[in-house]
């Protein structure tokens, strides 16, 4: 049996959460459209791999991993983290997609829904940007980390604080 390492996927690498419909799914395309490679997660697997499906048939040079994954999950993160850090080389952009949206009043709304807003948009973004910090640095292109949520931004100001150092400006 062959032990020797797999090498890793070179070139810039997008990791988006919530990829499987709705902006996380748009925002795949499009960076796949820019030629980067595409990790995309959420826990709903057929859903998942059918997009990562229709970009591939839509774009037939992308390159695109789904993970099944709940980011409220410090198991199912670890794992998402492990598959990223050992299959590409680093990681250019993060952007956490995944979220619960609350859309009814202040009234109707339960603590088991603020709860579950609180585990997704903030914690669950907090977990995927520590454990992905690492192969953030050491890309030498760029590092985003961008937030969709506008529960994390109204729950914890702190996350729209910058994660790293600013890389070289790019543009989509
Ligand atoms: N739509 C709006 O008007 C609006 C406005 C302001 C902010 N936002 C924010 O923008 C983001 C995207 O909105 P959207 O409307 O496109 O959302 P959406 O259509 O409801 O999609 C949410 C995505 O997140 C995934 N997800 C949910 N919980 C997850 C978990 N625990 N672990 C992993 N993935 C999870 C879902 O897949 P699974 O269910 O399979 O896990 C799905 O792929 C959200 O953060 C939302 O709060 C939306």
């Amino acid at each position: 049996m062959d032990n020797t390492p797999k090498p890793k996927v070179t070139g810039k690498t997008a990791v988006i959460t919530g990829g499987s419909q709705g902006s996380g799914r748009e925002t795949a395309f499009l960076f796949a459209r820019k030629g980067y490679n595409v990790v995309i997660c959420a826990r709903e697997p057929a859903r998942l791999q059918s997009v990562a499906d229709e970009i591939v048939k839509a774009i037939p040079t992308a390159s695109v991993l789904a993970i099944p994954t709940d980011i409220t999950q410090r198991d199912s993160v670890d794992d998402f983290i492990d598959i990223i850090s050992d299959t590409y080389e680093s990681v250019s952009v993060l952007v956490n997609n995944a979220g619960v949206c609350l859309s009814g009043s202040f009234a109707d709304t339960t603590l088991e829904d603020w709860d579950s807003q609180v585990a997704v948009n903030l914690m669950g973004a907090v977990m995927v940007t520590q454990g992905l910090l690492e192969p953030l640095t050491e890309s030498k292109t760029i590092h985003h980390s961008l937030d969709a949520s506008a529960g994390a931004r109204t729950i914890h100001p702190l996350l729209l604080m910058p994660v790293l150092e600013p890389g070289p400006s790019t543009s989509l």
